[in-house]
């Protein structure tokens, strides 16, 4: 983050205790052999969603351990309705800004929708580009037994990938924004995706908008962690959208998403105070002018 002033790069959160993943010291970054350990440890973690430089940096020093420049991007940084339109460059212009904000979390990025679904060679292409040319340390992609092949062509070549089972947005034009694995036989096909994406190499798996119980499940099924989002309290870690969790994102947020500020309100009273400043001359004053 040298690019970066100074005063925006004060140190890392303290150890909220030794050998945690969140809130230990950035002497290093954390890589996926951290996350294997925080599973076998018990220890739950949270992951944000980052799309520019200074953000990360304010995730960063606050601690948080893995990052995901998720293609959320799409509806939540970009002005797309959905994550579909998300190009591989603009995924890796962001990443490449989220790599450089950030000294200590692992930085996860996903394959856009169309740079992996030809096959494993189109997937190591994209995967690579992410990994050479943004410096991310892993890569994230949808799909469960019908992505295996792309997974275990990725690990293989040295990349590690996080996979994503449960409702996957990039297929929003075939499956909705529909909770997923509820009944029998859509519960079983989801474990048959969990445990697919296991075997072919993936460090971790999110399970998006699936049953607390099902969830439950898999994170006690699998060896490798779950992060949940809209998956209940019983997976390993659990991911949200930035925007969605600050208050920031305009109308409708899903209902599994806690506020934790309200970001739209406080740069909206800011905006408007300057303009009311700017219009009555109260901006600048004297200390703002240089002579
Ligand atoms: O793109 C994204 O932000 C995601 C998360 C919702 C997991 O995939």
């Amino acid at each position: 983050m040298s690019q970066l002033p100074a005063a925006q790069n004060p140190p890392a959160a303290e150890p909220a205790a030794a050998g945690t993943l969140y809130g230990r010291s950035a002497k290093r970054r954390v890589t996926v052999h951290d996350i294997a350990r925080a599973k076998e440890r018990g220890e739950k973690w949270p992951m944000l969603t980052a799309y520019d430089a200074m953000t990360a940096s304010v995730f960063d020093e606050s601690g948080i351990p893995v990052m995901l420049v998720g293609d959320s991007m799409g509806n939540c940084h970009l002005g797309y309705d959905t994550t579909v339109p998300v190009t591989l460059d603009e995924m890796t212009m962001l990443a490449a800004a989220v790599v450089r904000g950030t000294k200590r979390a692992l930085i996860v990025a996903d394959l856009t929708f169309g740079s992996y679904q030809e096959g494993p060679t189109q997937a190591l292409r994209s995967a690579t580009r992410l990994v050479k040319e943004a410096g991310v340390g892993a890569v994230k992609l949808e799909g469960g037994e019908r992505s295996h092949e792309q997974i275990r062509t990725l690990v293989e070549a040295g990349i590690p990938v996080m996979a994503h089972i449960g409702l996957t947005p990039q297929s929003v034009n075939s499956m909705g924004y529909r909770v997923q694995g509820r009944g029998e036989e859509a519960a079983a096909q989801l474990l048959r995706d969990a445990k697919a994406v296991q075997d072919a190499g993936a460090f971790a798996v999110v399970l998006e908008l699936v049953p607390a119980e099902l969830a439950a499940e898999v994170t006690r099924t699998l060896s490798i962690p779950t992060v949940g989002i809209g998956g209940g309290a019983d997976t390993d870690a659990q991911v949200l959208v930035w925007t969605d969790m600050m208050g920031l994102t305009g109308g409708k947020v899903p209902r599994f998403v806690k506020k934790y500020a309200d970001l739209r309100s406080v740069m909206g009273d800011a905006a408007r105070a300057f303009a009311e400043d700017v219009a009555s001359g109260a901006f600048p004053a004297a200390e703002h002018a240089v002579h």
